[in-house]
């Protein structure tokens, strides 16, 4: 696929032209000033114009060339318009592209909203993620393929943009998001621990990436009793996959990123009920997410040291599981009471943000499907982020919103912290449904030092969707690449 830019699309001739065009009626601005007219006539009409990512298709005869299938994209109120909304517009107009045989589509880009290179890498990573489909593993022929584009062309009109550089980084974190939502559908037979770490080598080795792959003997002479005690129940080893990135001379780690790496999460002793257990395949979306966003920075060479995380496991009732009450000692050295091994998320990341700072991060991120209550909390457009100290889980929510991502901060204070104190052990994992994502954050809160900075997403609310949106099929979404990416990306900048 090749991406450019152009003022307008004179001379090529263009199979389809999605053209946003916002509630209150106007068209994108780049739009060519031959289809502003009808793409705003089939809003209205259609009434397209009301319901956001509702797309119209339209054929537009030309003088003497093919006909045009024009997209007209609802996109919903100007003033709203952002990062997310472009990407997710420029989604649902190549979606509805799909069985059709589209090869060169133009993409009328709005560049008063947003700044022209910004609009650019959205639209990019747009296009990417319209073209992931989940049905992997169909074998009889598809009844609705995926349309053979070649050429995407961006219309900006008379705005001057510098897109090179935003269209490489729009194919590079593209890319990445479908990664992770590739492997977060794969079912927990064909994605085990053990494949992960294949992947993530595989993944390592195309972007330039260090690996490490430490098995449980190596876990295990690191003191992760807490991370281990969720393998327990699994016959499958266990993996903590590690990715090292050297972006500049000299040693230590600018950011870290830690992603729990639940293959399957069947609740473990404390199972859970079976309907919609299935979809606790997903439960390694934080690992896919870090893997694939360190992958994503390797290939743009951002200036920084990273070191990314994921601690990988099934959580699974056996002989040898972990029971409620049981006691172990986490690699920080503090001891943890297991009340629910549903709660296992914890378990793991406690130990993946510990070895992290042994590694020299200061920064650390983690990111997990962590809890059901964050879905409870907040529902499903927004990722909730909690961490300290403020300014850092600001610098985070920020990095969602220039990448467009959604994340609201959550609180932590010393009486949640109180809260998860046990009764035999230092902390234990659960304390009821009430405030149940805070309770997580809480956890894992318990073991960082005060000399670092941390930051946790829940992503459980966003990372699988039940239902179709115009944009995205049901299934998963690769949410936190796009805002690791930003992050890491900031703090490069910051350094120089
Ligand atoms: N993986 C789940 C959280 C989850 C639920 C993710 C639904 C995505 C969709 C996590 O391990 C879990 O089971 N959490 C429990 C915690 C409780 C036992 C304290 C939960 O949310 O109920
Ligand atoms: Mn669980
Ligand atoms: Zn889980």
């Amino acid at each position: 696929m090749q991406f450019r830019n152009v003022a307008t699309p004179d001379g090529t001739q263009l199979d389809a032209l999605i053209v946003p065009v916002f509630k209150e009626g106007g068209a994108a601005s780049g739009t060519p000033a031959a289809d502003r007219e009808t793409a705003e006539w089939v809003a209205r009409e259609q009434g397209s114009s009301s319901k956001i990512f509702s797309t119209a298709t339209h054929l537009r005869q030309r003088d003497g060339g093919q006909a045009t299938r024009l997209v007209v994209v609802a996109a919903g109120r100007r003033e709203e318009y952002d990062i997310q909304r472009a990407w997710e517009v420029v989604s649902a107009g190549i979606r509805a592209l799909w069985s059709s045989t589209t090869k060169t589509v133009g993409v009328a880009l709005e560049t008063q909203a947003l700044p022209g290179a910004e609009a650019v890498q959205a639209a990019v990573e747009g296009v990417h993620f319209a073209l992931w489909r989940p049905d992997t593993h169909r074998t009889v022929e598809d009844e609705n393929p995926l349309p053979p584009i070649e050429d995407v062309l961006f219309i900006v009109g008379d705005a001057h943009v510098d897109s090179d550089q935003a269209i490489r980084c729009g194919i590079a974190v593209g890319e990445a998001v479908n990664w992770a939502r590739s492997l977060a559908n794969e079912p927990a037979n064909l994605m085990t621990p053990t494949h992960v770490a294949a992947e993530a080598a595989e993944l390592a080795k195309s972007a330039g990436l260090q690996i490490e792959v430490l098995d449980e003997d190596a876990c295990r002479a690191l003191g992760m009793g807490s991370f281990l005690s969720v393998a327990h129940g699994s016959d499958e080893p266990a993996k903590f996959i590690v990715l090292r990135h050297h972006g500049r001379a000299g040693d230590g780690y600018d950011l870290a990123i830690v992603g729990k790496g639940i293959t399957f999460d069947s609740g473990g002793i404390s199972i859970k009920p079976a309907a919609d257990m299935h979809l606790m395949k997903f439960d390694m979306s934080g690992a896919a997410a870090v893997l694939a966003g360190a992958s994503a920075i390797a290939k743009l060479a951002l200036p920084l040291n990273l070191i990314a995380v994921a601690p990988c496991t099934e959580n699974l009732p056996g002989g040898h599981a972990t029971k409620p009450g049981d006691v172990f000692t986490s690699m920080s050295g503090k001891t943890v009471e297991v009340i629910n091994t549903d709660a296992e998320g914890r378990l793991v990341l406690v130990d993946g943000v510990t070895y992290a700072h042994r590694q020299g991060a200061k920064r650390i991120v983690d990111v997990a499907t962590l809890t059901g209550a964050i879905a409870v909390a907040l529902g499903r457009h927004y990722a909730g982020v909690f961490g300290r100290p403020d300014e850092f889980v600001e610098e985070v929510r920020q990095a969602g919103e220039v990448s467009g991502e959604r994340i609201w901060p959550m609180p932590l204070s010393d009486e949640y912290r109180d809260d998860i104190k046990s009764d035999i052990a230092d902390i234990k994992n659960s304390a009821g449904r009430e405030g149940g994502a805070i309770y997580g954050a809480a956890f894992i809160d318990a073991v960082v030092d005060a000399d670092v900075e941390w930051a946790h997403l829940d992503i459980a609310g966003v990372a699988w969707y039940d239902t179709d949106r115009t944009f995205s099929p049901k299934g998963p979404q690769g949410p936190a690449v796009r805002t690791i990416v930003e992050l890491a990306s900031s703090i490069a900048s910051r350094r120089r």
